[in-house]
């Protein structure tokens, strides 16, 4: 192996080693807050990312940031889905679990930056961001929630 080869290999180790450690959760519907209650369903977990949105919401009206922030982080942060739940949508969504996780990101992504957002009072990038959080929950739901209803109903 080149030494370009053995640095690449070093680097990529310590991405995901590193990503492991700082950037948990990762992913906003797949993976996320190790600590939280266990086998809370994707539905209930649904639920509470609705009533986080309204937290936001509110608080964009009130200008209030820290509810602002609260809200996002609750997003950003919630609940894991249970394994169960993600070996069926595996199974019921092959390789389409792809772009499912890339919706997940999306939200996931979106709500860090609104969090960051609202910590610096910046409404701007908290709109920009919060229109982009809507449409990534959306387009998941326009491409997949049917289907899923469907795979959790078998
Ligand atoms: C990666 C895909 C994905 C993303 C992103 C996503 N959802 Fe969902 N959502 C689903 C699926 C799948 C269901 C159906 C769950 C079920 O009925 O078991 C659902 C259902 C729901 C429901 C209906 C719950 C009920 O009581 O029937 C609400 C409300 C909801 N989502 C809100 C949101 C909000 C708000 C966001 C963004 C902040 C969001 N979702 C992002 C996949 C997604």
């Amino acid at each position: 192996m080149s030494s370009i080869n053995k640095l690449g290999l070093t680097f990529t180790l310590f991405l995901l080693l590193s990503s492991e450690i700082f950037f948990q959760p990762t992913s906003t519907v797949m993976a996320a807050d190790q600590s939280a209650a266990k086998n809370i369903s994707l539905k209930e977990i649904m639920q509470g990312l609705l009533k986080d949105t309204h937290m936001i919401t509110e608080g964009i009206f009130l200008e209030n940031y820290p509810m602002i922030e609260k809200g996002a982080k609750q997003i950003a942060r919630h609940p894991q889905v249970p394994m169960e739940t993600r070996k069926k949508l595996l199974k019921g969504l092959g390789s389409e679990m792809g772009q499912f996780k890339g919706f997940d990101m999306k939200v996931h992504n979106t709500a860090v930056s609104i969090a960051q957002a609202a910590k610096d009072n910046n409404m701007e990038a908290i709109l920009s961001n919060y229109h982009q959080l809507i449409d990534g929950c959306q387009y998941c739901h326009d491409s997949f929630k049917q289907r899923a209803v469907e795979i959790f109903k078998k």
